[in-house]
């Protein structure tokens, strides 16, 4: 029987997720994960859009996040353990994602609406789910409806401030 997760609890995981995931993308330059190796396929394995700093990044700013928020509400032990989860979760999805990307012949970077925007948040509630810990589905139809309107608001300004190159 799936253990259902408090709504703190969630809210700290969903939080670190788009921590993990956001942060990641500071990085505009790095060595890519996969050190350039091909699959069998003839293309990436993951592209150079996965790279080791931003996979340091993300874990760094993710668990920090899950760290703080979580010493701050008070969240009981075996919960603070699962929030810290929660930024593993979200890059093991976003590489996962790229992985199937590049294996569907899509060059890195392009944009695959919506699962660009959700691929991170329904890793992690996957993974949870994997474990054993269930989100009332009405909070996650509500945190992937607010995660996809975050999204493409964060990209539209950063793209307008000419942080990014395109609004997506
Ligand atoms: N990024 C990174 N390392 C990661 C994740 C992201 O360096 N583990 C940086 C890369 O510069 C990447 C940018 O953040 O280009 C945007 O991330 P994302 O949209 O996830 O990558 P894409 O470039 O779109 O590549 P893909 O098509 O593989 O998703
Ligand atoms: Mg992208």
């Amino acid at each position: 029987m799936a253990k259902p997760l408090s709504l703190t609890t969630s809210l700290i995981i969903v939080v670190a997720s788009m921590v993990a995931n956001g942060s990641a993308t500071l990085v505009s330059k790095g060595r890519p994960l996969d050190a350039g190796l091909t699959f069998i396929d003839g293309r990436r394995l993951l592209g150079d859009g996965k790279t080791v700093e931003g996979l340091a990044t993300g874990l760094v700013f993710g668990t920090s996040v899950a760290l703080f928020m979580s010493t701050l509400l008070h969240v009981p032990f075996e919960d603070l353990i699962l929030t810290l989860l929660a930024p593993l979760f979200a890059v093991a999805g976003d590489m996962a994602m790229s992985f199937a990307k590049r294996r569907a012949g899509l060059e890195r970077g392009s944009p695959l609406k919506p699962v660009d925007q959700l691929d991170f948040i329904i890793a992690t509630a996957t993974g949870y789910l994997a474990l054993g810990y269930i989100w009332d589905p009405a909070l996650l139809i509500i945190v992937i409806a607010v995660t996809y309107a975050l999204h493409r608001t964060t990209n539209i300004v950063a793209y307008r401030l000419g942080i990014k190159d395109r609004p997506w």
